[in-house]
């Protein structure tokens, strides 16, 4: 294990906190028994994660109504690489739902063989640098970066929790077909949560009529999200966040932090390390 600073530290080439690290669990990811019915969503860090678990769940609690009230959405979809305050995961009942942001060589082998489904997530990495700096301040495990530009220079070097946004992206969409995956933009979303939504249901096998789309649409609006206790991460003890997750939720607040050189410099990076992945992203919605 490589210490990178005082909260984040290397294992088996990811950057993880340290405080929440357990390298036995994570080690015993390689042997965790997938099911064909589980469902996990994978993302980098600050892409729409709290967001689009919320839609999963909505999806696949539509018609449940009752068990959609009792619990917090982490409880109901936990993070595969932090198992703190949660049951054994190979008791829970089918279909299982888990968030993570990790890499496929740290992720269960299984989920190749077995052919859970997989949503990914990705954001303009512009607007994951702005949304992961407010959130280094917001969220006391990690270290409250001194200015954007340190901010920026560790994001670029892969020195944040999650590892390098770059990495992430290529390895994941590289090696997406080997995998049961939908693969989904945090800007998509954004312009058109409705034909998101409907995506979703769809890759997951629910057959939403219009109602329960719509339902679905108006309880993920941010506005609507923003008040949702059990979706929106306020529960979290003042002890570990200090704001608040659901924080701008739009398109281009980067423009709003980037001086010209920065911006300069991140797309003279992106261009060079993004140039032969088929991607394009929304960095801005006029
Ligand atoms: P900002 O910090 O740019 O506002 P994650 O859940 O992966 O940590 O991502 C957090 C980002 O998703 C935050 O971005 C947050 O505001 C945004 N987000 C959360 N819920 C959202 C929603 N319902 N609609 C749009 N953005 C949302």
């Amino acid at each position: 294990m490589e210490k990178i600073n005082d909260y984040l530290c290397r294992y088996k080439g990811y950057v993880f906190v340290t405080e929440k690290l357990i390298v036995e669990h994570i080690d015993s990811l390689q042997n965790f028994e997938i099911r064909d019915s589980d469902v996990f969503l994978v993302t980098y860090p600050k892409s729409g994660t709290i967001w689009t678990q919320n839609i999963i769940l909505l999806i696949c609690e539509s018609d449940n109504r009752d068990e959609a009230e009792q619990s917090n959405n982490p409880e109901k979809m936990p993070w595969l690489e932090f198992p703190q305050g949660h049951s054994d995961f190979s008791s829970r009942a089918s279909p299982r739902y888990f968030a993570s942001h990790l890499t496929p060589a740290l992720m269960p082998p299984g989920l190749k063989d077995k052919k859970p489904k997989i949503v990914y997530v990705a954001r303009n990495p512009k607007d994951v640098a702005v949304s992961y700096f407010h959130f280094s301040h917001m969220l006391t495990k990690l270290e409250t970066p001194k200015s954007f530009e340190e901010f920026l220079q560790q994001y670029l070097a892969g020195d944040v929790g999650g590892s390098s946004w770059f990495d992430h992206i290529r390895v994941w969409h590289t090696h997406k077909d080997e995998y049961n995956i939908l693969f989904l933009t945090y800007e998509d979303m954004i312009m058109d949560l409705r034909s998101a939504v409907e995506k979703i249901a769809r890759f997951l096998g629910r057959d939403l009529d219009e109602a329960a789309i719509s339902r679905v649409v108006e309880k993920a609006t941010f506005k609507n999200m923003r008040k949702d206790p059990k979706a929106n991460y306020e529960f979290l003890p003042t002890e570990i966040l200090q704001g608040k997750f659901m924080r701008k939720g739009t398109v281009g607040d980067w423009k709003n932090i980037f001086t010209v050189a920065q911006n300069e410099m991140f797309d003279r990076i992106y261009q060079e390390r993004m140039k032969d992945l088929p991607l394009k992203f929304i960095w801005d919605i006029k």
